[in-house]
């Protein structure tokens, strides 16, 4: 039997997104950004997210049926991120697919952003031609989630059921590399501007600190390294030393030191489970320093690597939270969720 079709909406953050799937196949996947919106605040401001959202909603979720070629009448659920995320930005997508579920009387099923992030790496294109054969992972997996909101490692014990078993106790890896990036002029978000200039750079120009090392847990803390990085920009500015090959050092040697130290708690985690593949999430896990950095890891590990088939899958989208839903909806086909409230703090482990 076919699997459902599921429409699917993310607005967690700042994209507003809409996607068609169907089990690991994705039909469509639309991205409305607003990277540009942000761009002056240097991060994302929540009421202007909300005010984007709500404008951009209506126009992304039709163009992801135009995408996939497909009307109301072939789709068999809704499905909508409820958490975590930015409350007011979350709460546009619940109520639009609320409405919609009502609207064309299909069962809304609510997804969890993290969860989206973990299952991208079993996405796949629709098949030219010949069948689509569908990805079975080997289980557990740990997935790395790596974003500009989160950075965390979960225990992927069964799909829809996982462990956290660490992740940062302030900003994200992504966080920081836009904040330090602002610092350089970088723009918003720095990240990818990041990924480019580093490899020009030569990273043992400037050393950074590897945080938490006396500490026993797989967490981690980006903070002091955006500290570090700010001390530093300053003396160069101070000393007029700020000119372009210094900023393009700084991306190196910052980019290393954020990369390094998720991959000492990683070696660390490693060493304590037992596990058969690695799968990368999130939107720093388009950087492909950090890929290479841990497809190696996997490989001395005998561990499968998977990160997701394209970059439009890394960072948020839609396409994910169907995904999720698919899954969801093959365990329980009578879901149905009722009165949805936004999860601002949800976590994939609860
Ligand atoms: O997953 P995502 O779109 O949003 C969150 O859920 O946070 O991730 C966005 C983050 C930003 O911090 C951005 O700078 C970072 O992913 N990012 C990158 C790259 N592309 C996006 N960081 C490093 N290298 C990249 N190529
Ligand atoms: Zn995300």
């Amino acid at each position: 039997m076919a699997k459902p079709l599921i429409l699917a909406i993310d607005t967690s953050c700042d994209e507003t997104a809409a996607a068609i799937t169907q089990g690991q196949m994705i039909l469509s996947n639309v991205v409305a950004s607003q990277a540009q919106l942000h761009q002056k605040y240097g991060g994302v401001f929540p009421t202007v997210a909300k005010q984007a959202h709500q404008a951009n909603i209506e126009p992304t979720v039709e163009e992801a049926l135009k995408r996939a070629g497909k009307t109301w009448k072939d789709i068999d659920a809704v499905a909508v991120t409820r958490g975590p995320g930015l409350a007011p930005a979350l709460e546009i997508g619940i109520e639009y697919a609320q409405q919609l579920a009502k609207q064309h009387n299909k069962p809304l099923i609510p997804v969890n952003h993290i969860e989206g992030h973990v299952l991208s790496v079993l996405s796949q294109p629709q098949p030219r031609a010949g069948k689509f054969e569908a990805i079975k992972p080997q289980l557990p997996a740990l997935a790395i989630i790596v974003s500009g909101g989160h950075t965390e490692f979960d225990l992927v014990k069964e799909i829809g059921s996982y462990e956290k078993l660490g992740a940062t106790v302030d900003d994200a890896a992504g966080e920081c590399l836009d904040k330090v990036g602002r610092l350089l002029g970088l723009g918003y978000p720095a990240g990818p501007i990041v990924e480019k200039l580093a490899k020009q750079g030569d990273h043992d120009r400037f050393k950074f600190p590897l945080p938490m090392t006396d500490v026993k847990t797989f967490d981690m803390s980006f903070s002091g390294l955006k500290t570090h990085s700010k001390r530093l920009i300053k003396d160069l500015e101070t000393n007029n030393q700020l000119d372009k090959q210094t900023i393009t050092d700084f991306c190196a040697a910052l980019q290393e030191g954020v990369f390094t130290h998720l991959i000492y708690k990683l070696e660390k985690l490693l060493a304590e489970i037992s596990i058969k593949e690695l799968w990368l999430g999130g939107g720093v896990a388009a950087n492909v320093t950090l890929r290479t950095k841990l497809r190696k890891i996997a490989k001395t590990n005998n561990l499968t690597f998977r990160f997701p088939y394209t970059n439009k899958l890394t960072g948020d989208n839609a396409a994910m939270i169907g995904v999720v839903a698919g899954y969801k909806l093959e365990k329980n086909p009578d879901f149905q969720a009722e009165n949805l409230d936004r999860l601002p703090r949800w976590s994939i482990a609860s």
